[in-house]
C-alpha cells in the first residue's frame, strides 16, 4: 500500500511550471484534495507514521491546515493554526524568517501551547524549509517539544532537509 500510495501522490499532483514565478515549478495538491480516496489514505498515513504521542498538531496557513487539521483529528490531538502575519488578534507569538526575495512571519497563540507540549508540524510542502524552521523555533520559544515534522512533498533539489537537521522529518513522497 505504500508504494502504491506513493505513486497515487505523483500522479495527482500538478506541476505548474513558471508558477508563481519563471523557473519555479508550483506543486498543485488541488487534484489530490479533490479525490476522497487518495486524500483520506494522505491523512491516515500520516497520522500513522508518526514517531510517538502528540497533543497538537500544527499546520502552515494555508495548505499546511488542510492536512494538519484532519491528521490532528485522526490522532485525537488539538490543531494548533501556524498564521500569516497579522491574522491573529493578540496576543501572539512571532518569528520573522527570510525567503528567496523577501521576509515572511509567522505568528501563533502561544497561550494554546501548553508548556512541554508534544506537538507535530504538518505541512503540504518542504521547500527551502524557511517556513518550518521559523515554525520549529516559535513553537519552542513557546516551551512546546516539536516531536517531528510530516509533509507530503519534499522537493530534495532544496535545502529543506538540512536547514532541519536532528529533528525526525517525513515525507510521503521525495522529489528529486
Ligand atoms: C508553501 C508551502 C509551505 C512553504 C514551503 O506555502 O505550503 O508552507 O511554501 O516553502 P519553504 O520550505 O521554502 O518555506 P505558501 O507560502 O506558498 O503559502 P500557501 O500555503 O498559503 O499557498
Amino acid at each position: 500500500t505504500g508504494e502504491a500510495l506513493v505513486a497515487r501522490i505523483d500522479e495527482l499532483v500538478r506541476d505548474v511550471p513558471d508558477y508563481p514565478t519563471a523557473g519555479v515549478v508550483f506543486k498543485d495538491i488541488t487534484p489530490l484534495l479533490a479525490d476522497g480516496a487518495a486524500f483520506q489514505a494522505v491523512v491516515k498515513e500520516m497520522a500513522a507514521r508518526v514517531p510517538g504521542p502528540v497533543d497538537l498538531v500544527a499546520g502552515m496557513e494555508a495548505r499546511g491546515f488542510i492536512l494538519a487539521a484532519p491528521v490532528a483529528l485522526e490522532l485525537g490531538a488539538g490543531f494548533l493554526p501556524v498564521r500569516k502575519a497579522g491574522k491573529l488578534p493578540g496576543p501572539t507569538a512571532r518569528r520573522d524568517y527570510e525567503l528567496e526575495y523577501g521576509a515572511a512571519t509567522v505568528e501563533l497563540h502561544p497561550f494554546t501551547v501548553p508548556k512541554g507540549a508534544r506537538v507535530l508540524v504538518v505541512d503540504d510542502v518542504l521547500a527551502t524549509g524557511g517556513t518550518a524552521a521559523a515554525t520549529v523555533e516559535l513553537l519552542e520559544e513557546c516551551g512546546a517539544e516539536v516531536v517531528g515534522l510530516s509533509f507530503l512533498m519534499d522537493l530534495t533539489f532544496l535545502p529543506g532537509r538540512s536547514r532541519l537537521a536532528g529533528r525526525p522529518v517525513d515525507a510521503l513522497l521525495e522529489v528529486g
